[in-house]
């Protein structure tokens, strides 16, 4: 074994370290926010010190996601493989899309968002791009893409149905709050005849669409966290929807239709 085989075994194995102990965390993360809602949106109380506007706090919180992969990219000439140049296409197609093109399609009026909500999701966001930055440089040369492979196929499948799913309820949403820019009503049409959050649903699909595709403990661990985050959120949507409007459909889910 030479010295940069066993270099970047040690490497490898760190990086895996890490990685077990960021999905690990995202459970006890789960359990809280199933308690207690993320402080922004309907759900913010204004007590979590200042606020910024959200088209800024998502700008600010999204655009780590967008840069660091970018950088990674560029470290590894990562044009030189088709698996890094299609992993890094699909990965910009959502980002470039939530940093930078989301926030200013939402309506002026949304709600804003706490400061430190926002500086969270930022360091939230720097660390899932150094796990996977870091997976894409431990591994470039064997990452390799078969466009045969069933993980490959579903996965893809899945990121681009998710993505459109996500997108789709995203603009609706959009419309309501530019339709009644004082306040919220009842979504109606697409995914929202059976589930009150297809957004989140869209978005959790794409993830562990992404996982797949990518065979990855990185995006494993992202998917992971992607549920963790927006299952109690979906749930505490669901909640607020039937207690603010007494005629909300009585079969809509939460989350996924007919069960949850
Ligand atoms: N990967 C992850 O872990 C993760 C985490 C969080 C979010 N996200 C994604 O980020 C995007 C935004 O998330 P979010 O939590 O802000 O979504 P959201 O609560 O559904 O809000 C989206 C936008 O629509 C408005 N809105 C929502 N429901 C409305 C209604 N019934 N009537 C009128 N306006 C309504 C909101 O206004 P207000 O802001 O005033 O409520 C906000 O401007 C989603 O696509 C989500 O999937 C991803």
């Amino acid at each position: 074994m030479t010295i940069e085989t066993a270099n970047a075994a040690a490497d490898s194995g760190l990086l895996s370290t890490l990685t077990w102990v960021w999905l690990i965390t995202a459970l006890p993360t789960a359990f809280c926010l199933w308690f207690i809602n993320a402080p922004y949106g309907r759900h913010n109380t204004g007590n979590w010190g200042p606020q910024v506007r959200a088209r800024l706090g998502w700008f600010l919180m999204e655009s780590p996601s967008v840069v660091i992969p970018l950088g990674v990219f560029i470290y590894v000439r990562g044009w030189e493989s088709t698996a890094i140049t299609v992993f890094f296409l699909l990965w910009q197609a959502h980002y470039i899309h939530r940093a930078w093109v989301y926030p200013f399609r939402l309506a002026r009026t949304s709600s804003p968002m706490p400061l430190a909500l926002a500086c969270f999701g930022g360091i939230f966001n720097t660390i899932n791009c150094c796990l996977h930055g870091a997976w894409v440089i431990a591994f470039r040369d064997s990452i390799d893409l078969d466009w045969t492979a069933p993980h490959f196929l579903c996965g893809i499948i899945l990121f681009i149905i998710g993505m459109g799913v996500n997108i789709d309820a995203c603009t609706r949403l959009i419309g309501l709050k530019k339709e009644k820019l004082d306040g919220y009503s009842a979504p109606q049409g697409g995914l929202f005849r059976w589930v009150s959050c297809p957004n989140y649903l869209g978005e959790i699909i794409e993830w562990f669409g992404w996982a797949l595709l990518t065979w990855s403990l990185p995006g494993l661990t992202f998917a992971i966290w992607t549920l963790a985050n927006l299952g109690p959120r979906a749930r505490a949507h669901h909640r607020w929807y039937r207690e603010q409007f007494p005629d909300y459909p009585a079969k809509r889910k939460a989350l996924l239709p007919g069960l949850f």
